[in-house]
């Protein structure tokens, strides 16, 4: 299977820091985000990944590149660590890019992918938003896909308060964890949304939703929203996550989780707790 990361976004809640540079290549301690996410896919058995850019988007392809003068520079210094570390992001996958001309919405992101696609199922993965769990999340993903042979995405449970901020899924529980999906909206008021189980940024799509995406209208925001096309399909699946999810589109969060992973670091998780008990004091 391929997996698609959309990645064009213009990253408006998170400006000044992404006026210049892409919000997915913010590091979250020592990696880019989209590296987390790259990772993922791999983990999960994908080889081949279809990463969507846009304009200001070069240095996600320089990320994944070979990057010979920092290889020699390193070689030449005896630093084998970080040597072996940059030359096996250039193999993590085979990874292609394609540019988003316009940023029209997620589910036009998507849509740019169909040539490299071609009438297959594929994963779909948002660079802005890492996963935590045992199994990677978009395994489970494909698992699913194929025992119910129908696309399948990853929901988790979200506080009121948060539900705003989500697409959000109406379903009915098929076996322990699985949904069969009866209605999807994309960011409603907690009044209104149909349950408190939000779309979280993972999923595996029949190929027919490039048909849907190009029958839909703008929705929610003026944007081509993948929920809308995603309504369209006969059966869609939801799978309770098993794990954590985080998404880094958001400043406060993109802080936590960068203090999470840094703690999983013995060395920084002792200077870091030092640090927080003198500001805090
Ligand atoms: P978001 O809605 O979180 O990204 O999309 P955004 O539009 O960049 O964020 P804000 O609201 O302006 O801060 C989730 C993922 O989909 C990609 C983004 O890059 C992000 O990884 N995306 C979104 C696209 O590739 N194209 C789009 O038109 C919109």
């Amino acid at each position: 299977m391929k997996a698609v990361i959309p990645a064009a976004g213009l990253g408006t809640r998170f400006l000044p820091a992404t006026k210049a540079q892409p919000k997915e290549m913010l590091p979250v301690f020592d990696k880019p985000t989209i590296q987390y996410v790259v990772e993922e896919a791999v983990a999960s058995g994908i080889d081949d990944i279809l990463i969507i850019t846009g304009k200001g988007k070069r240095s996600i392809e320089d990320h994944f590149d070979r990057s010979f003068e920092l290889e020699y520079h390193l070689r030449e210094n005896g630093k084998t660590d970080f040597l072996e570390q940059i030359e096996s992001i250039s193999e993590l996958a085979d990874i292609y890019f394609v540019r988003q001309k316009k940023q029209k919405g997620l589910g036009d992101a998507i849509y740019c992918s169909r040539k490299h696609i071609d009438g297959e199922p594929f994963a779909v993965l948002l660079g802005d938003t890492i996963t935590r769990s045992k199994i990677p999340c978009t395994k489970t993903l494909m698992e699913v896909h194929e025992k119910y042979g129908a696309s399948a995405l990853a929901v988790e449970t979200v506080p009121d308060e948060k539900i705003e901020r989500y697409g959000i899924i109406k379903g009915k529980e098929v076996s322990p964890s699985t949904y069969l999906i009866e209605d999807m909206v994309e960011k409603p008021s907690s009044e209104v949304a149909p349950s408190n189980m939000a779309i979280m940024g993972r999923y595996v799509l029949e190929s027919e939703i490039f048909d849907h995406i190009e029958s839909i209208p703008p929705g929610f925001g003026g944007e081509i929203q993948l929920t809308d096309a995603m309504r369209l399909l006969d059966n869609i699946y939801g799978c309770v996550f098993d794990g954590k999810t985080f998404d880094i589109g958001n400043k406060v969060e993109w802080l936590k989780t960068s203090i999470e992973f840094a703690f999983e670091d013995p060395e920084a998780r002792r200077d870091l707790v030092e640090y927080m008990r003198e500001i805090l004091d």
